[in-house]
């Protein structure tokens, strides 16, 4: 039975059923692009003609040895085969709404692909770069949203350690989902929980490498609390001029950033009307001394307790009241909801061209056939949904 099993289980997503219409980001090891399933494959579940969804393209050669841009702890990612831990990482999982889920892991001669659940909106960095600070209502929700995926994790005892707005992606509901479990790990693997992946984001405790076991959740909820400050300022609360700068200043640049985390040394622009209680939660959250910070320890539970929750996050005025059920439930309209799901192969903008051909030899590369416009940075706003966003 080609691809199919003797039990009649539908037959198997094959490269070959894929097309990559477009490619929405590079990482460290490689890019990722949007497919869609070819007209008339196969009937399965997930492949409804037309469906498209996130391909993450890992070369091959480029796994094997350190490429001169990575830092030490992807290096060490590397080492640990990356694409495995990821591919690890999300089939431990159950299906959620709130994480990026793995549909297949494919490869031909010179790639290996993992096949995911396409933020179809883009990532919650381009978001924010395009629509600058956030009115309090969207961060509230967006944050609520993060912090139900962070439990979901957590209490699968699975701790990202690169939570950032570029990891963080948007679903055709409007939701976030969170990405890139590349370097995440389970609480009782053996690890250096110190690597993690992003210094912006990356805890003072991490930092000074002095992560205790227990309480390796900590790492996740300092990002979360980066991530809100970002989306109420479109700043970085610990900003950096590192890539913009060269050699010795960019080196400096990056202990002054360190010494910066390490000594819990930010502020709030002083030129921004911000929610007090919103700045209260982060400030609480960023709190330099960790026996005073909340949320940062949440208890793990024993089987059959019910889901992990935050509850001194949650017992915070700025989402007290909040419908965590309804959300859980994906029953809110989310903010910039579209109205119908956007369609990945009509999309004029296109911030990277498509690889060649030769270089995805299993997948077929189909090129627009209206006129792209690549490269801009100055892009259209990609979300045309309901602009005002009401609780
Ligand atoms: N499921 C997805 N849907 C839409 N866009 C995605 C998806 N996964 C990733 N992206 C986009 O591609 C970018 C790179 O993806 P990802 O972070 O998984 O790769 P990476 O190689 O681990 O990157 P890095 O090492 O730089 O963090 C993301 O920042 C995001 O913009
Ligand atoms: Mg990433």
């Amino acid at each position: 039975m080609e691809g199919g099993s003797m039990l009649g289980s539908p037959p198997r997503l094959k490269l070959s059923d894929l097309e990559l219409i477009k490619i929405v980001g590079k990482g460290a090891f490689g890019s990722v692009g949007v497919v869609k399933v070819k007209k008339g494959s196969p009937k399965h579940p997930w492949n409804i003609s037309g469906a498209q969804m996130a391909i993450k393209i890992f070369r091959k050669d480029n796994l094997r040895e350190r490429a001169p841009n990575v830092t030490r702890a992807k290096a060490d990612a590397v080492r640990e085969f990356l694409p495995n831990r990821e591919r690890r990482n999300l089939s431990m999982l159950e299906w959620h709404p709130f994480i990026a889920g793995m549909y297949a892991c494919l490869q031909d001669s010179k790639n290996l692909y993992l096949l995911t659940e396409l933020g179809h909106l883009g990532s919650l960095k381009e978001l924010i770069r395009d629509r600058g600070p956030l009115p309090t209502s969207v961060c509230r929700f967006y944050f609520a949203n993060l912090v139900l995926a962070l439990e979901f994790l957590h209490g699968n005892k699975l701790i990202h350690c690169d939570l950032k707005p570029e990891n963080i992606v948007i679903g055709a509901d409007g939701y976030l989902m969170i990405c890139d479990l590349g370097i995440s790990g389970f609480r009782d693997e053996k690890r250096n929980w110190n690597l993690v992946g992003t210094t912006e984001y990356t805890s003072p405790e991490a930092l000074k490498g002095q992560v205790q076991e227990e309480i390796v959740e900590s790492v996740d909820w300092w990002a979360l609390a980066c991530i809100l400050y970002e989306m109420a300022t479109a700043k970085l609360v610990f900003w950096n001029l590192e890539g913009e700068l060269y050699g010795e200043v960019a080196q400096k640049q990056n202990m002054d950033l360190v010494r910066r985390i390490i000594a819990c040394e930010w502020s709030w622009p002083t030129n921004m009307e911000i929610d007090p209680v919103l700045k209260n939660i982060v400030e609480r959250m960023l709190h330099p001394d960790f026996e005073k910070r909340i949320g940062c320890i949440v208890p793990m539970l024993e089987q059959d307790e019910g889901p992990l929750k935050n509850e001194e996050i949650r017992a915070h005025r700025f989402v007290r009241k909040f419908p965590w059920k309804k959300m859980g439930r994906t029953g809110l309209v989310a903010p910039f909801a579209p109205t119908h799901v956007p369609d990945a192969s009509e999309e004029e903008w296109h911030t990277h061209p498509l690889p060649q051909q030769k270089d995805v030899p299993g997948l077929v590369v189909v090129e627009p056939s209206h006129q792209i416009r690549t490269y801009k940075r100055e892009r259209k706003k990609k979300i045309q949904g309901r602009q005002e966003y009401e609780e």
